[in-house]
C-alpha cells in the first residue's frame, strides 16, 4: 500500500484501535539517562531529578479537583473573557483555581525587558523564517515525537486534530507578537491556560484505554522531560536552523529569543533547574532528550496528513511536492522518512541549492545572484503561507478539556 492510501486509511478509519496493536509493539527507545547538570539552566542549581518524573505539583492536583467536580464547564465560560495579560482574573471561577492562576500568571523574577524587546525585534525582522520554521518545521516534527503524538490523538482535541495543531502552532507565533508578555499582550493568558490544559491532559489520558495501550509504560502524561522535548522542537530547532541558513542574528536578537522561550517555559510551569541558561545548554540538552527520541508512529503519520491538509487548503500557493521538499529540506530526509513525507527528485535539489542563495540574497550579502525562478516561487509561497496561517489562527480560544477523545 502506498504512503498516502495507508495516511488516509488511518485518517477515514477514524480511529487507530486497528493498528493499536501495531503501536504498542513498535519499541519504546530507551532513554539515555539524564545527565544534564542543573548548574546550566536559569536557576543556576538544583536537585538534579531526572524531569521524566517530574510533572507539575501545583497545576495537577487543582485541575483534577476542578474536572472531578464537575466544575470544567463554568470554567472554560469565565476563562473565555480572559485574554490579556493586565486584565484581572474573571468572575465565576472556584477558589482553589483562581488561587493558582493568581500565582501562575506571575512572570519570573528573572524576566529582563529589554530581552524581549529584542526577542520582539528579531521576530519583527526574521518572521517570514521562524513562521516557515514553526508551522513547517517545528509543527511537522512534533508529529515524530511518539509520546507528543499519541497525546495528542488520544486526548479530546485529537478528535478535532485540525483545531489542536493550529492552536498549538499558533503558540510559536504568539510568542514572537510585539507585546508578547507586555500588559497589552496575552501571552501570559496563553501560557496559563496551556499549562491548565496540560494539568487537566495528565488527570484525563491515564482513563484513555487507546493512550493507555500505546504509551510504553509511562503511567502519567506530559512530563517535564516531555515538555522540554517539545519546547526544543520550537525554539532550539527554530535557533539551529537560522545559523545553518546563515542567517544573520546579533547577539542581543539571539539572546532575546532565548530569552522569550526561557519565560515561556516558567509560564508553562517548568521548574527553572531544567530551562536552559544559553544555547550551548539548550543545544546539549536538546541532543540528550529530543534528537534520540524521534521516531514513527501511526499516531504520528495520521498527524502529519492532518497538517499537510490544512497547509493545502490554505491555499498560499504550497503545494504538497514543494511542502514535502521543504520539509524535507528543513528536517532533514531522517524525520522525513518517520513521519512519511513523499520525496520529491525535481523540488528537492532545487531546494537545497537555490534556499541558501536567497537567504543570502535577502540579507543582502551577495548581490543579484543568479537565482533560479522556481526559488522565487518557493519564497512567495512560503511568505503567503506565514500570512494566511498567522490570520486563521486569530482569536483562537483555549479550553480546558473534560474528556478524552471519544473512542
Ligand atoms: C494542549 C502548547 C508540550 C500535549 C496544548 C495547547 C497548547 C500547547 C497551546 C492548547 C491547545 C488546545 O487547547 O487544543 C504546548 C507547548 C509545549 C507543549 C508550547 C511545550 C513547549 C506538550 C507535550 C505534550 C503535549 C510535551 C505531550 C507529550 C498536549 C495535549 C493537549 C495540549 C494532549 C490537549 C489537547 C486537547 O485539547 O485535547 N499544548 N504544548 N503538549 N498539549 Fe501541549
Amino acid at each position: 500500500m502506498d504512503e498516502l492510501s495507508r495516511r488516509k486509511m488511518l485518517i477515514t478509519g477514524g480511529t487507530l484501535g486497528a493498528l493499536g496493536a501495531l503501536g504498542a509493539a513498535s519499541p519504546a527507545h530507551a532513554r539515555a539517562l539524564w545527565t544534564w547538570a542543573p548548574s546550566g539552566s536559569v536557576a543556576g542549581r538544583g536537585a538534579g531529578l531526572d524531569p521524566e518524573y517530574v510533572w507539575d505539583e501545583e497545576a495537577d492536583p487543582v485541575l483534577a479537583a476542578v474536572i472531578e467536580r464537575g466544575d470544567v464547564p463554568r470554567v472554560n465560560e469565565a476563562l473565555r473573557q480572559w485574554t490579556r495579560n493586565d486584565q484581572p482574573l474573571p468572575a465565576g471561577l472556584p477558589a482553589d483555581l483562581r488561587e493558582f492562576m493568581e500565582s501562575a500568571r506571575r512572570l519570573p523574577s528573572w524576566t529582563d525587558p529589554r530581552k524581549l524587546q529584542a526577542a520582539a525585534r528579531f521576530t519583527t525582522k526574521r518572521g517570514i523564517y521562524t513562521g516557515a520554521l514553526y508551522g513547517l518545521g517545528s509543527g511537522l516534527m512534533s508529529t515524530a515525537i511518539p509520546r507528543e503524538a499519541r497525546a495528542v490523538y488520544y486526548s479530546k482535541g485529537g478528535a478535532d486534530m485540525k483545531d489542536r495543531i493550529a492552536k498549538t502552532a499558533q503558540l510559536g507565533y504568539d510568542v514572537g507578537d510585539l507585546d508578547a508578555y507586555q500588559p497589552t499582550g496575552g501571552m501570559i493568558v496563553t501560557a496559563v491556560k496551556t499549562r491548565m490544559v496540560h494539568a487537566a491532559v495528565r488527570h484525563l489520558l491515564p482513563q484513555s484505554p487507546g493512550w493507555t495501550r500505546t504509551s510504553g509504560g509511562q503511567t502519567i502524561p506530559i512530563s517535564q522531560a516531555d515538555i522540554m522535548v517539545t519546547w526544543h522542537s520550537l525554539a532550539t530547532f527554530v535557533m539551529r536552523k537560522l545559523k545553518d541558513w546563515r542567517v544573520p542574528v546579533t547577539t542581543a536578537e539571539s539572546d532575546g529569543y532565548l530569552h522569550v522561550w526561557q519565560v515561556t517555559a516558567h509560564m508553562l510551569g517548568v521548574p527553572d533547574e531544567y530551562i536552559p541558561a544559553s544555547w550551548a545548554e539548550a543545544e546539549a540538552q536538546s541532543r540528550q532528550v529530543l534528537d534520540p527520541v524521534l521516531d514513527s508512529t501511526p499516531e504520528g503519520i495520521a498527524l502529519t496528513d492532518v497538517l499537510l491538509d490544512i497547509v493545502a487548503e490554505l491555499d498560499a500557493g504550497l503545494t504538497r511536492p514543494l511542502v514535502n521538499a521543504f520539509a524535507r529540506y528543513t528536517l532533514g530526509d531522517r524525520t522525513g522518512d518517520l513521519i512519511g513525507l513523499d520525496r520529491e527528485p525535481f523540488w528537492q535539489p532545487l531546494i537545497s541549492s537555490a534556499w541558501p542563495l536567497l537567504v543570502a540574497f535577502r540579507e543582502g550579502l551577495i548581490p543579484l545572484p543568479l537565482i533560479p525562478q522556481a526559488a522565487w516561487t518557493v519564497e512567495e509561497a512560503l511568505r503567503r503561507f506565514v500570512l494566511l496561517f498567522l490570520s486563521e489562527g486569530r482569536g483562537i480560544r483555549l479550553e480546558i478539556p473534560d474528556a478524552n477523545r471519544p473512542s
